[in-house]
């Protein structure tokens, strides 16, 4: 089977300020991968070119048999490449840090709403899978309720939830637990346990060490817009490869042995 996604060689540079440099990566259907690196280092922004947030510079991107590529900054972005950069935003799920839920909605809205809008899904069935969704995230009871009358994990789930709705091949989680009180950590988590068991491919830019180790197939770590290492989650705590890693963890997680 070949991978589900491909970056080749993804530069990106911000008012002459290089934020990646060259980034290539692979990414088997199914993987769970944790991204870590200093504040700073580029992972939301990888994020964020994954998903075609942001346009990569230069670079080769392939997600789900939908291929991107750009030479240069010069280059437009014409119509052929905006179709495409639109088809892969529909493959990818992105959940961020501050839930960027709608306010004005319910959350059973809230889920429905994109399926209804870009997919021109009926009402119907947009809130078939909704209940469904909210059934997987735990959410059923809360449906009718708006984000500001949910908890930080909650609406978490939720966020997820109207990620999955589009039905993506891949979900990509920018620091997904960041914001949290620590008791709610744990359910946001378990989802991802969830959906990995399911099957599905995710990407997760976090600083929960715990967690990185524990759930992930492998880590990737980063440092000025760079992959510095890409390792088995056991391998980058016991014995990361590079010395840059080592010091990472070495501050993140204190000196010494430390317990998981
Ligand atoms: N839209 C933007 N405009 C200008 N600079 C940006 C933008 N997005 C990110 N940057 C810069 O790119 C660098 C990497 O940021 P980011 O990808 O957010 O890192 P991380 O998520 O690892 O903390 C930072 O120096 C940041 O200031
Ligand atoms: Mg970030």
């Amino acid at each position: 089977m070949g991978s589900l996604i491909s970056v080749k060689n993804l530069s990106k540079t911000f008012h002459g300020h290089q934020v990646l440099n060259r980034i290539s990566m692979t990414i088997e259907e199914g993987d769970l991968v944790s991204i870590i690196g200093p504040s700073g280092c580029g992972k939301s922004t990888l994020l964020r070119c994954l998903n075609c947030l942001d346009i990569m510079d230069e670079g080769c991107l392939k997600i789900a048999g939908t291929s991107l590529k750009r030479t240069n900054t010069q280059q437009t972005l014409d119509s052929t490449f905006q179709k495409k950069a639109h088809r892969l935003r529909q493959e990818v799920g992105m959940v961020f840090q501050s839930f960027n839920l709608f306010g004005n909605k319910t959350i059973l809205q809230n889920i429905m709403l994109a399926p209804m809008v870009v997919k021109k899904e009926t009402q119907a069935i947009a809130e078939e899978r909704a209940w469904k969704l909210l059934d997987k995230v735990g959410l059923r009871a809360f449906a009718g309720r708006h984000p500001d009358n949910l908890s930080g994990g909650q609406r978490q789930r939720a966020a997820i939830a109207r990620a999955l709705a589009m039905n993506p091949k891949v979900m990509l989680y920018d620091e997904p637990t960041s914001s949290l009180d620590p008791e709610m950590v744990e359910e946001v988590m378990q989802v991802m346990h969830d959906l990995d068991d399911e099957g599905m491919t995710q990407i997760v830019t976090t600083h929960e060490m715990r967690f990185a180790r524990n759930a992930s197939d492998y880590i990737i770590f980063m440092e000025g817009g760079e992959i510095v290492e890409i390792s088995d989650e056991d391998e980058i705590f016991e014995n990361p490869k590079d010395e840059r890693t080592r010091r990472f963890l070495r501050h993140f997680c204190g000196l010494g042995a430390y317990e998981w």
